[in-house]
């Protein structure tokens, strides 16, 4: 049985803010500053260029890679670590359409994060072999699956609306059609249980400044099958990725296993962050966080609805369909979390009128869930909401 106290006692939460976006990026863990002070001063600072092999800098990605794996699902030497989830997304992508030769489709959701959408675009137009990206309504992909695919590319749980994929069926569905199935965890590692090798899933990459904690900036993981190694080539063929790299060949030969899948230098200080970041998951049970997350999002549910009857639910009502988060529609969506933020409840807004709210077990709790409505009814019956400052877009929404 997980204590959720003592996880949240764990993070840096600022007094007086309930922090309701950790589905875009996790709050900080209170470990994390000396870890960061200690490899910048002890590691970087002291040992220098020592420390790839004595701080074990080198082996990180691995080694950090086996601790993620323990969360999906995956075996250890499986994932690793490495670049933005938007590139290993595309190397995961390159390497399936190379396993497919024959094939031209690859099939996506209008549900998936743009940035799958564009890297699989880009990738398209630099093979240029007539590779057709096909987009089809979330709910309609089951059926879009035939013999033309090459790759079914899909977010597991959908960023903005919280509805997550059934990947051990669609994984199965389009293995029996011959194509390969990768998935986006970015919305499901540390959210959601996910089991990788239980599901046959090809490939899954996903980042870790959400759910798992690791900072901004925190680097992405990829996992690929086991039995993919040898012919998953990599199209990012990095040094790092080489199966010798100090060895300095001229030519390329990739590692034997996920390390292929390296490119360059890793962001240590950042990775040393995430590494620390994870401590707190060995104390959780995913069954029990699972169970934590719906009781949380169903009471949010329960009390906006019964207490915002302005907002409509824009997630799936039935909680096994449905990820960690819970998105409502509201006109003013924009306006009305900038106002809710001003009084320190923090979601996020998507674009045309989604508000984003994200339910992390690790620290938020019951309470917290009951005071983040109770501020929404007070500004929604004041129309708090309807000020010019509240109207204005910044970058980041
Ligand atoms: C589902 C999903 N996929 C891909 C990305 C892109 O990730 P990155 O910015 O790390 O490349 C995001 C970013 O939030 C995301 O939510």
């Amino acid at each position: 049985m997980t204590d959720f106290a003592a996880t949240k006692a764990q993070f840096h939460l600022p007094d007086g803010i309930i922090y309701l976006d950790g589905n875009s990026l996790g709050p900080l863990p209170k470990a994390a500053a000396e870890r960061a002070r200690r490899v910048i001063e002890k590691e970087w600072g002291d040992l220098l260029i020592r420390a790839w092999n004595q701080a074990g800098w080198m082996d990180q990605p691995r080694r950090v890679g086996d601790r993620i794996a323990g969360l999906i699902g995956a075996p250890p030497g499986a994932v690793v670590m490495g670049d933005t989830l938007s590139i290993k997304m595309y190397q995961a992508l390159a390497s399936a359409l190379e396993m497919r030769p024959g094939r031209r489709v690859i099939l996506s959701d209008s549900g998936n994060f743009p940035s799958d959408l564009y890297m699989a675009d880009g990738l398209i137009r630099s093979l240029g072999r007539a590779h057709v990206l096909k987009i089809v309504e979330p709910e309609a992909v089951e059926d879009a699956i035939d013999d033309s695919l090459a790759a079914l590319m899909l977010t597991h749980v959908d960023y903005g609306t919280g509805l997550m994929h059934d990947m051990a069926r669609l994984t199965a569905k389009a293995q029996a059609r011959g194509a390969l199935a990768i998935w986006d965890l970015a919305h499901s590692a540390g959210a959601v249980p996910v089991d990788l090798a239980g599901c046959g899933a090809d490939f899954a990459a996903g980042c870790t400044y959400k759910y798992l904690n690791g900072g901004p900036g925190a680097p992405a993981f990829i996992y690929v099958r086991p039995d993919h190694f040898e012919e998953a080539r990599p199209a990012l063929s990095g040094w790092l990725g080489h199966e010798a790299p100090f060895a300095f060949d001229l030519d390329y030969r990739p590692a034997r296993g996920v390390e292929r899948m390296r490119v360059g230098t890793p962001s240590v200080v950042q990775m040393s962050i995430l590494e620390t970041a994870l401590d707190i998951w060995d104390h959780v049970d995913m069954a029990g966080l699972r169970a934590r997350s719906i009781e949380l999002t169903e009471l949010f549910i329960r009390e906006v609805e019964a207490r915002c009857p302005e907002l409509s639910l824009s997630s799936p009502r039935d909680a096994k369909m449905r990820g960690s988060q819970v998105s409502f529609r509201f006109a003013q969506g924009y306006a009305l979390m900038q106002a809710l933020i001003a009084r320190g409840v923090i979601g996020d807004f998507r674009a045309p009128d989604r508000m984003r709210f994200g339910f992390a077990p690790l620290y938020i709790d019951a309470s917290d869930v009951r005071r983040a409505v109770e501020t929404l009814a007070e500004i929604l019956s004041e129309r708090a909401w309807d000020r010019p400052e509240y109207l204005r877009r910044e970058t980041v929404t």
